[in-house]
């Protein structure tokens, strides 16, 4: 299997390739699924969706999205929760009903029936279409920190020290950071029909050149990829500098 490759030149371009990519998936079909990521990466993606939704709105009632992962113990309300950022980024200013959302619920009482639920409701909508997807720079995809098994279903992992350090700055320290957190599985993303990574920056070149040039190994999670039919990898030069 091939993985297509695309590289553009720089971060805009990454994010207007993405948006619109995303856009005409949308418009193309009767009723949708779209997974969706968070991290720095998509908010380009975001922002562009925005503007083309408010030059030729999109119909948002066949529109279904499911998140990839979120934070133990953050809520809805925290500004640090996943469920924050999609509201404030995307959902809210696309006018979708928040009931057509889906991001885990890091607050549930009860975490392993989470995400068991969380896996029976994308199965119960036919599963995902289209998995917008970034990746850390371990090769994390969603949660799914070095080591992952392939066969994992949307589970709590314990973030790594790399991970919650880079993502410290939200938190606004360290120690703030969660320890855990909830994500889908990578057998759960390999299941969405197409897959569309992002990836922009120096700081992700040697997980694109493991994920096009190593071994599929659970070491680098994102390298699974190279085991599903339709991959698109949309990167900027900095991420193709080891290539
Ligand atoms: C975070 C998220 C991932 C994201 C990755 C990269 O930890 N859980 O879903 O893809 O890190 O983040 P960024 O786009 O900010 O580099």
């Amino acid at each position: 299997i091939e993985v297509n490759v695309r590289i553009v030149k720089d971060y805009p371009e990454i994010s207007e390739t993405a948006a619109q990519h995303v856009y005409d998936c949308i418009q193309q079909k009767e009723k949708i699924t779209i997974g969706l990521a968070t991290g720095d990466t998509p908010l380009g993606l975001y922002r562009e969706l925005l503007r083309l939704h408010h030059e030729h709105p999109l119909n948002v009632s066949k529109l279904t999205t499911f998140n990839l992962d979120e934070y133990v113990g953050e809520a809805a309300e925290s500004s640090c929760s996943y469920r924050y950022y999609m509201n404030q980024q995307l959902f809210l200013p696309l006018g979708i009903p928040l009931a057509q959302t889906h991001v885990p619920d890091g607050m549930a009482a009860d975490i392993e029936a989470e995400c068991e639920q969380y896996e029976a409701q994308m199965k119960a909508v036919g599963g995902i279409d289209l998995q917008v997807l970034g990746v850390g720079r371990n090769g994390h995809i969603g949660f799914n920190e070095p080591g992952t098994s392939f066969d994992s279903h949307t589970h709590k992992v314990e973030l790594s020290s790399s991970t919650r350090e880079a993502n410290a700055k939200h938190f606004g320290s360290l120690e703030r950071v969660p320890q855990h957190a909830i994500t889908m599985g990578i057998a759960s993303i390999l299941h969405a029909k197409e897959i569309l990574l992002l990836a922009s920056g120096e700081r992700k070149a040697q997980a694109m050149f493991q994920l096009l040039e190593g071994e599929v190994t659970n070491e680098w999670p994102v390298t699974v990829l190279r085991r599903h039919a339709n991959v698109t990898v949309l990167m900027d030069e900095e991420a193709a500098s080891l290539l």
